[in-house]
């Protein structure tokens, strides 16, 4: 079968797909925030509607303690294998929304661009890979594959009550591999597959001094100060050369061969590029690593917030009785992340300055380090797609961000995940003015169309 029918029929479609995605895109559908719990549960409840319409099967809505997961199928393949598409159809808050250039739930296209809180982490990927299965349905009557869905409302919280699912619901979800688009491509033209993800470590750290607020001239040069304490805390948790102190971190990381840096140093990478991107003048690396390697195949360890005391404006003269702050870990190889926060909060008591006490709350749950094999037929089918889509070879890259699941379904169901990269890594997920590129949208259900025909041809 060919895959030119899908391929004009998208075309024929796109308008529609537009609209469709930016329906999708209206819904607010902050997992972390409990004022937006109904918006999160009409966003299930559009992506179910999107999957009825698409023509899957067997759709449903699977109430969870928090946000609902969407399960789908269609499986009249019996030679073929079955691939289990993954997505997440929450977002992050859209704060500060004061940076947005345009409101960040009234999705807004200008020079080219999808502007859109979740456009592409992760609404629009996962609307690539259904529309394609539209694609091929309506066009053909069929699809080359089995599929079953699992859109999931908790990603960005760490996936909490989808692993317990997963656990619950193996024979419903029994699949030969999994699919997922939420890690971008490795740059606009050079599209990419990704083997490897970080796993993530979370904490938040209250430090507590005196039993209320202190003047901090009557008190100054006495009184013991929580953000100073936790300053001195952070600032010892990483060394000159950037290396995390917190003892026997890196004990189950692995050493980077000599090939494989030799592999790093041939990808097609700017470091002046990247500052640029940043917009800064120099980065934070791990001595004798570079920036890539750092980001796919180094731990790290990072404050994301830090408060307490007066910080409205002008000036109080005061010393704070409390301060918090948030941190993160990204984890690689076999480090276990409840190992390592366990070694992690021991570590920070010991830093703690006499006078303060720490609390240390984890309950944020954790992500594990996730790679596959390149050789996997998944990962060939998928550098053959996007290879066909861009015109161009696609690269094997490496990602640092966190997909909780992605380890799970390897222990639970015993399959690995084919990462395709979709959007843009400038694309600003996480940040105001979030964007994913029509082209790239377009691309990527061209993509989607030519992965369920690559997949379909291997024998099951
Ligand atoms: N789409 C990201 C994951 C990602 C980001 C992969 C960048 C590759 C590159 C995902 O939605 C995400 O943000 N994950 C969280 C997971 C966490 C809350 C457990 C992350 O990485 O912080
Ligand atoms: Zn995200």
């Amino acid at each position: 079968m060919t895959s030119i029918a899908p391929l004009d029929w998208l075309k024929s479609n796109s308008e529609e797909s537009l609209n469709e995605l930016k329906e999708l895109l209206r819904i607010p559908s902050v997992s972390t925030q409990p004022a937006r719990k109904k918006d999160v549960q009409r966003c299930a409840e559009s992506v179910s509607q999107l999957l009825t319409r698409f023509g899957l099967e067997k759709v449903t809505i699977h109430p969870t303690k928090l946000h609902p997961v969407v399960t789908a199928e269609w499986c009249h393949q019996p030679n073929a294998p079955t691939i289990l598409l993954y997505g997440h159809y929450d977002v992050q808050p859209e704060t500060p929304v004061e940076l947005w250039n345009t409101p960040p739930f009234e999705p807004t296209i200008i020079g080219g661009q999808i502007i859109a809180r979740g456009v592409s982490d992760n609404k629009g990927m996962i609307f690539a890979h259904i529309k394609a299965i539209q694609a091929w349905l309506e066009s053909t009557g069929s699809l080359p594959v089995n599929v079953k869905v699992i859109i999931e409302g908790e990603e960005e919280i760490g996936s909490p009550n989808l692993i317990p699912f997963v656990e619950a619901n193996q024979k419903l979800l029994e699949a030969d591999m999994c699919l997922i688009s939420d890690n971008p491509m490795f740059a606009k033209d050079t599209p990419s597959v990704c083997t490897s993800l970080r796993g993530l470590g979370y904490m938040e750290i209250e430090a507590t001094g005196a039993n209320s607020d202190l003047h901090s001239g009557q008190h100054g040069g006495t009184a013991p100060n929580p953000i100073h304490a936790l300053a001195s805390i952070l600032t010892q948790l990483k060394d000159q050369n950037n290396r995390i102190t917190i003892p026997g971190f890196y004990d189950n990381v692995a050493r980077l061969s000599s090939a494989q840096k030799k592999a790093f140093s041939q990808l097609p990478y700017s470091t002046d590029k990247y500052k640029e991107q940043l917009g800064v003048s120099d980065l934070w690396c791990e001595t004798d690593y570079s920036p890539l390697e750092c980001m796919w195949t180094r731990p790290t360890l990072d404050c994301n917030g830090i408060f307490g005391g007066y910080t409205d404006e002008g000036a109080k003269t005061v010393i704070p009785a409390k301060a918090s702050m948030k941190v993160s870990m990204r984890l690689v190889d076999d480090q276990d992340p409840v190992t390592i926060m366990k070694e992690a909060k021991s570590y920070i008591h010991k830093l703690c300055p006499s006078g303060i006490t720490l609390s240390i709350q984890d309950d944020f749950g954790y992500s594990n380090p996730a790679s596959t094999d390149p050789a996997h037929p998944a990962v060939q089918a998928a550098l053959k797609a996007l290879k066909d889509t861009f015109g161009k070879n696609a690269l094997l890259q490496g990602e640092g961000g966190s997909i909780p699941i992605v380890s799970e379904l390897k222990r639970i169901l015993g399959i690995d995940t084919v990462l395709i990269g979709m959007n843009l890594p400038e694309d600003k997920i996480h940040a105001p003015n979030e964007q994913l590129s029509l082209d790239n949208f377009q691309k990527g259900m061209e993509t989607s169309v030519r992965f369920w025909e690559n997949i379909g041809m291997i024998p099951d």
